[in-house]
């Protein structure tokens, strides 16, 4: 049994929301490298994703946009679909989970595991919505959290706090959807008795991976089996899902985390569909991919972010073993799941909400062509073994002074030399020297370990070992000098400059996993087809024949200007100041703040104040920079209402103002102090003045 045969997984994103830059550096990218390392092998692999189109956070999204939740799995999925494209992650398939066979598929597993009696039926009490009429799921219920106070918890976590939360946790909860108190109400739902199962097969199963899984994988497993498993509800009360096939769960679908892992599955079948319909191949092929077939190896990899980790862990391959119990057909579950950790971004968690991300097709919009720069940044910081940070600088540093630097002067260093002394034509190789023989052989051990570590899911330093290879080449150049060696010794110089071009091929061929843009450009540079540009040629001395041609120079990268780099700042400034002002609309529409003492107020100065001059904060929509008269002094406040005030109609209006609030940047201003506002129910600031003209400075009490 020597045959390998690979199933790769990448989690399936939601389709309630854009792709950004940490589903990409936690996910979709080291998979995507690990598939193209593979396949440059010539290994049978399946790299399999889609859209996770059910769950909650889709009907979430869909009453926020007041769409239905069809429609934004619809322009999500596509958008999302794209984006991969465009960043030219190769999936084999892509599919969705609103797709019929899934649908099928996840129904059919289901209705076999009930047959075969795999669940337990179970009636608990759950919140209920007396106004609207149906079962709350979690996120749908707010409440006060127990640990922390912060009065908009959900249902199943504060986010303030991070505290994992059971609804009935809440202090006085809250339906999400009518605001009323919910009340309780029994139901009836299906089980997987994990709790059995666990004793059954999971202890083995983890414990066999003890120690071929990542650390903070296989720890994460076993603290979840410490505590015991419980009983998990696959069925929940909700109506955007996989319908629940037996009788008697009418209003009731599939748990999420149920039929999602089952996508995997479903989009291979899909495509095998697809396939035959084309004449390729035959539909039932899916299986070798996934039903247990004991004359070959087959590696089920599944590549995931650390919050999904006991679902392909335990969830999943529980759900599998009750499957196998019923049936001689055996799925396989994971043999790897390299989870990664977190990124974040300029030091703060990404947040869809709040809008802080890069998302992924605003990326390719503005760096239109610059993939490998992308996927070369997110792999050097990749979150591996802990959460790591994306800047914009770090961005732009890593492209100028690596592939700019090293990689791209490099590769063009040897074109050029070629082209200036030798006509463009790959000159004869003389006889190595000793400088010669150890370029290649640091080339031969750093391959191999570059192998291993990314055999290890080890990215980033696989990554890093690439470039230290390039660096290499850059060192021979320094030490041989073609550019004066030709002055005295051409036969050695067409030895140096064949070097560093057969040195480039190889280069470029190890480029293929982590940078295939890279890779298909020093191909064509070279004259040589891709296909002749494989993994067991890294190393060869002769692969470039002499005498052929290669093409003019080119730039692999250029370098990121300074502007790019301060306008996606601005961007990103730019949410944080929606984001305050959204709070600060949130605060006054909020009930009664807890009472204060009178030396806390007596803490506030606020007074009389004119505006003398106003001008929009240029690159936002919603700042003003006024000048103002205090009384005390003359001095600048920001401020967030540009939206509702032009600059002309307000210069001479006397106002109020916070004077003692310690200055704050806004925009690289120096905002020193907080014209006070009334806020409309619309959102709507207006300003609050006294009723009659009097000296600027005059108090307020
Ligand atoms: N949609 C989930 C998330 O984004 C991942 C689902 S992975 C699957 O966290 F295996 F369930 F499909
Ligand atoms: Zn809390």
């Amino acid at each position: 049994m020597t045959e390998k045969r690979y199933t790769i997984t990448a989690a399936l994103p939601y389709a309630n929301g854009p792709v950004h830059i940490g589903h990409i550096a936690g996910c979709y990218l080291p998979a995507d490298i690990y598939v193209r390392h593979l396949k440059a092998q010539g290994k049978d692999v399946l790299f399999i994703c889609g859209s996770d189109e059910h769950g909650v956070p889709i009907t979430i999204r869909a009453k926020k946009e007041g769409l239905s939740p069809q429609q934004v799995v619809d322009k999500y999925h596509h958008l999302m679909r794209k984006a991969f494209d465009d960043f030219g992650i190769e999936f084999t398939y892509y599919g969705r989970t609103s797709a019929p066979i899934h649908h099928q598929t996840s129904a059919d597993f289901f209705k076999q595991i009930y047959t075969h009696g795999g669940f337990t039926e179970e009636t608990t009490e759950q919140y209920y919505d007396p106004i609207a009429n149906q079962f709350l799921a979690d996120r749908y219920i707010t409440g006060t959290c127990p640990k922390c106070g912060n009065p908009s918890a959900y249902g199943d976590q504060c986010e303030k706090c991070g505290s994992t939360l059971s609804p009935t946790d809440l202090i006085e909860p809250k339906s999400a959807i009518s605001g009323e108190k919910p009340i309780m109400k029994a139901t009836k739902n299906w089980f997987l008795p994990l709790d059995v199962l666990q004793q059954k097969y999971i202890n083995e199963y983890i414990k066999s991976h003890e120690t071929d899984w990542k650390t903070n994988v296989y720890g994460q497993c076993n603290s979840w089996l410490a505590d015991g498993l419980r009983p998990r509800a696959m069925t929940r009360d909700l109506d955007w899902g996989v319908p629940v096939p037996v009788e008697g769960a009418e209003g009731k679908v599939l748990y999420v985390w149920f039929d999602a892992p089952i996508g995997y599955i479903s989009a291979t079948k899909e495509y095998f569909e697809t396939q035959a319909a084309q004449g390729i191949g035959n539909k039932n092929d899916w299986e070798k991919y996934w039903v247990k077939d004991e004359q070959v190896n087959q590696q089920l990899i599944h590549f995931i972010g650390k919050d999904n980790i006991v679902f392909h862990c335990i969830i999943f391959p529980a759900t599998l073993m009750a499957l196998n119990e019923t049936s001689d057909k055996k799925y396989i579950y994971a043999d790897q799941v390299p989870a990664n950790e977190f990124l974040n971004l300029e030091g703060e968690k990404i947040s869809t909400s709040r809008n802080w991300a890069v998302w992924l097709h605003e990326y390719l919009e503005d760096f239109a062509d610059r993939t490998d720069e992308l996927r070369y940044y997110l792999t050097a910081i990749a979150p591996e073994t802990k959460d790591s940070d994306f800047t914009w600088k770090g961005y732009q540093l890593a492209v100028n002074s690596e592939l700019v630097a090293i990689l791209g002067n490099f590769v063009n260093r040897g074109v050029v030399l070629c082209h200036k002394f030798f006509e463009g034509k790959v000159p004869a190789n003389n006889g190595w020297g000793e400088k010669e023989e150890l370029l290649f052989a640091e080339l031969e051990k750093t391959t191999a370990h570059i192998y291993e570590l990314i055999e290890k899911f080890n990215f980033r330093e696989a990554q890093n070992q690439l470039i230290q290879l390039f660096r290499n080449g850059n060192k021979y150049f320094a030490e041989t000098e073609p550019w004066h060696l030709i002055k005295t010794d051409v036969n050695q110089t067409a030895t140096v400059i064949n070097t560093a071009l057969q040195y480039t091929a190889s280069l470029g061929i190890l480029c293929q996993a982590f940078l295939p843009k890279t890779y298909k450009q020093i191909a064509s540079l070279l004259h040589i087809d891709s296909s002749e540009m494989v993994l067991s040629k890294v190393g060869n001395r002769h692969i470039l024949e002499v005498g052929s041609e290669i093409a003019p120079a080119i730039h692999l990268f250029k370098n990121i200007e300074d502007a790019e780099i301060e306008k996606q700042i601005q961007k990103l400034e730019q949410s944080k100041i929606n984001n305050q002002l959204e709070k600060l609309a949130e605060a006054t529409v909020a009930e009664a703040k807890p009472e204060i003492q009178f030396e806390d107020f007596s803490k506030i100065d606020i007074r009389v104040a004119t505006i003398l001059d106003a001008v929009k904060v240029p690159k936002t929509d919603k700042l003003l920079q006024l000048s103002i008269d205090t009384g005390i002094d003359k001095r600048t406040v920001v401020s967030g209402i540009a939206a509702y005030h032009k600059p002309e109609d307000i210069i001479g209006k006397q106002i109020l103002v916070l004077v003692n609030l310690a200055p704050r940047k806004m925009k690289g201003i120096d905002s020193q102090g907080m014209i006070l506002m009334a806020q409309d129910t619309d959102g709507k600031l207006i300003f609050v003045a006294p009723e009659n003209k009097v000296d600027n400075g005059s108090g307020v009490s």
